[in-house]
């Protein structure tokens, strides 16, 4: 599988995105949908900073350029898709690369008609005829929805009492379930994102600061050919796990501790996102050892119990018994297993959930209930399982020797017709930890020191 270029998308990527628009416009029925692309991304010179496309809107469009709409009028009988897009222009072109142009929009993106961005308030009041709900995201900071208000408000929909839906509840259902070309770049992401970890894992040796590992774990994400991570990684080393959201990575790492690295990256816009804990010395401490089996077995527990029709809060509770019961038998929680889950004490130790959506956004949209009922799990969702356990170094209560000990591990799961499948090709036994880490060349070590 190649980058995702700007300006070129495979025939097949074409292919599933007009399945995509049908779905879509089948779910829009007699609607209007507007569907506008991220903001550029102006940095304080005027330069362009970073520029990640909106998903809702890659998801459809798969088109890169900003700023662009999309309309949807499924009704309408010469153009049911429509993008508008900006003219090139070679000074822009000069300082920011190719633009795709009306010309080639239509082609590269397969859409009935593309047309300047310029013509969008001209075009857009003909077409509300074919429409009897307008959809579109009501969110104040999309200017794009501030230039259509007196469009859609002066419209004769609009002057008929029309029913005005959120675009992105639409696009959230149908990101849920993923086809296979998201899939597939979702296979890709985490096996460069676990080739990455493992390197790390290879790399490192205490005293090594945290920003070094992260170093050598995102120059193989990027040598890879993923061009963004998914989200900021965590380095963190000893009690620093204990830190949910800990991402300074500025700290040395001690000869035996553990290291704890959650870090994945996108590849074709969706990202990986692995958790894995090792120590760094190469030996597990025989506490560091006992909760991180338990760890293990509540996380290979509650993949085995994923298939369709499970429900995730079925699987939080499921896992949350077994880190209970361990707890107890480790002589960490003191009380029954009865009195531990009535009183959620093991959410001491194991503080949030066991899992999310996951696909373009590492969070992925997509509800967790309709109406106030849970959904189950079906074909096609992907999911992180992700169990941990924490210790405090201030855990009252708790014998000292278990103090600072932060433990996750995390792989991304595929539900199936017939169960799940296990994205996340990383080694996370104790054994092949152990041999592992500490093994890589002095030659590369040297690249990453002072
Ligand atoms: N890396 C974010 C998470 O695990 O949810
Ligand atoms: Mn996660
Ligand atoms: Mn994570």
């Amino acid at each position: 599988m190649k980058p995702e270029s700007r300006i070129q998308l495979s025939a097949a990527h074409r292919e599933v995105l007009q399945r995509r628009r049908s779905a879509f416009m089948d779910a829009i029925s007699n609607g209007i949908a507007f569907l506008p692309s991220a903001k550029p991304n102006l940095g304080p010179a005027g330069d362009r900073a970073t520029f990640r496309q909106d998903s809702d809107f890659l998801y459809l469009t798969g088109c890169q350029e900003t700023p662009s709409l999309a309309v949807f009028i499924p009704q309408h009988p010469q153009h049911r898709t429509v993008l508008f897009v900006r003219e090139r222009d070679s000074f822009s072109e000069l300082w920011n690369g190719p633009m795709l142009g009306v010309a080639d929009a239509r082609d590269t993106l397969g859409f009935d008609l593309v047309l300047p961005l310029s013509e969008f308030e001209k075009k857009i009041p003909e077409w509300m005829a074919f429409a009897d709900t307008i959809y579109w995201d009501t969110s104040p900071e999309q200017e794009f929805y501030e230039q259509l208000r007196p469009l859609l408000q002066g419209s004769r929909l609009r002057r008929n009492g029309a029913e005005i839906l959120n675009v992105r509840d639409v696009v959230h259902e149908l990101r849920l379930f993923k086809d296979e070309l998201e899939i597939e770049s979702l296979r890709v992401a985490n096996a460069i994102a676990s080739r990455a970890h493992e390197m790390a894992m290879r790399f490192v040796q205490p005293g090594d600061y945290e920003y070094q590992v992260q170093a050598v774990l995102e120059a193989v994400m990027r040598g890879a050919g993923s061009t963004q991570l998914g989200y900021p990684s965590i380095v963190a080393g000893g009690a620093n796990a204990c830190c949910l959201h800990y991402n300074l990575n500025s700290c040395q790492i001690a000869q035996g501790e553990l290291l704890l690295i959650d870090a994945g990256c996108e590849w074709s816009f969706y990202t990986a996102d692995i958790t894995r804990t090792f120590p760094v010395s190469g030996r597990f401490s025989s506490e560091q050892k006992e909760l991180y089996e338990l760890v293990l077995l509540s996380q290979q527990k509650s993949i085995e119990s994923i298939r369709p029709g499970a429900k995730l809060s079925e699987l939080n509770d499921f896992a949350g018994r077994i880190l209970a019961d361990g707890l107890i038998q480790l002589g960490i929680l003191q009380c029954s297993l009865d009195e531990a889950l009535e009183k959620k004490k093991h959410k001491d130790f194991f503080p949030h959930s066991l899992g999310h959506w996951l696909g373009l956004d590492v969070h992925d949209v997509g509800r967790y209930r309709i109406k106030n009922i849970e959904r189950t799990l079906e074909p096609g969702m992907c999911v992180t399982i992700e169990p941990g356990l924490y210790v405090q170094p201030s855990q009252a209560n708790v014998d000292a020797r278990w103090h600072g000990i932060g433990i996750r591990i995390e792989d991304n799961i595929l539900v199936t017709a017939q169960g799940s499948v296990n994205l996340t090709p990383c080694v996370k036994g104790v054994d092949e930890l152990q041999s592992i880490v500490g093994t890589c060349s002095q030659e590369i070590r040297g690249l990453f020191r002072p």
